[in-house]
């Protein structure tokens, strides 16, 4: 794969990747967030960049360095994100949706610390956040790959999920597994792409999140 990108087929593309969490404010030292590393999406940014890709990448906090090669924009919130994505989709060829991003956020995030009350617990209101990758479906600009961490019923939720969002490819991970995904160097994915109407799969790995990337970033260029 090394040799292969040499020849940098990507060359005069221009690829958008998403990674990392997002992190939604509580009040100004709490926050919202999940599990994810931004190691995949990092690693993808990587390979399309040396495939001879532009590569920009929005990206929640991480701890991870990107290549001089990318243009990485750092963001917190879904918000954000949604932002940074928006204001980049421009020429975009491929549009990689890495990032975990939250689902919802609190409604309003307190100006101060928030003081414990009482002996009561505490319910924070929460609303959906912008599904980022659902948006750039709809632009009908780019080839749209996301993909979906489930902890059961795979396949069935991964297709459902391609459909909703009106994706060309989704890239499935099980998340249930120790082993792999969240802030492992490693994963398995399972890559679902239809071909004319029908459901094909391509599973890459079990592997180095490096090297699934690279397999990835060759493969779907064939399917686009
Ligand atoms: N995604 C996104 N914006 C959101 C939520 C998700 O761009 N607000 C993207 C993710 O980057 C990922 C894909 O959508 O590529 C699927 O994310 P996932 O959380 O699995 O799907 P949801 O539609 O949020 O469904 P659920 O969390 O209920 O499984
Ligand atoms: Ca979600």
């Amino acid at each position: 794969i090394d040799d292969h990108f040499n020849d940098k087929p990507l060359q005069g593309q221009r690829w958008l990747i998403t990674a990392g969490p997002t992190v939604e404010p509580i009040d100004p030292v709490r926050y919202l967030a999940n599990r994810s590393s931004g190691k995949m999406g990092f690693a993808i940014a990587e390979a399309a960049a040396k495939a001879g890709a532009e590569v920009v990448l929005v990206t929640g906090p991480v701890n991870l360095l990107a290549s001089s090669a990318i243009k990485r924009i750092d963001v917190q919130t879904a918000q954000q994100m949604f932002e940074a994505v928006k204001s980049e989709f421009k020429s975009i060829d491929t549009f990689v949706a890495c990032a975990a991003v939250s689902d919802y956020r609190p409604t309003e995030a307190a100006p101060q610390k928030l003081k414990k009350q009482s002996d009561n617990g505490l319910t924070i209101e929460l609303m959906q956040n912008p599904d980022i990758l659902k948006w750039a479906a709809e632009q009908n600009a780019a080839f749209c790959v996301g993909f979906a961490a489930e902890t059961n019923n795979i396949e069935e939720y991964a297709e459902a999920k391609m459909t909703k969002k009106g994706i060309n490819v989704i890239c499935a991970n099980d998340v249930s597994r120790k082993d792999i995904g969240f802030s492992s160097d490693n994963n398995e994915v399972s890559v679902y792409y239809k071909n004319n109407g029908a459901m094909q799969v391509e599973r890459l790995g079990p592997a180095l999140k490096t090297v699934i990337a690279q397999q990835l970033v060759s493969f779907l260029p064939g399917i686009k």
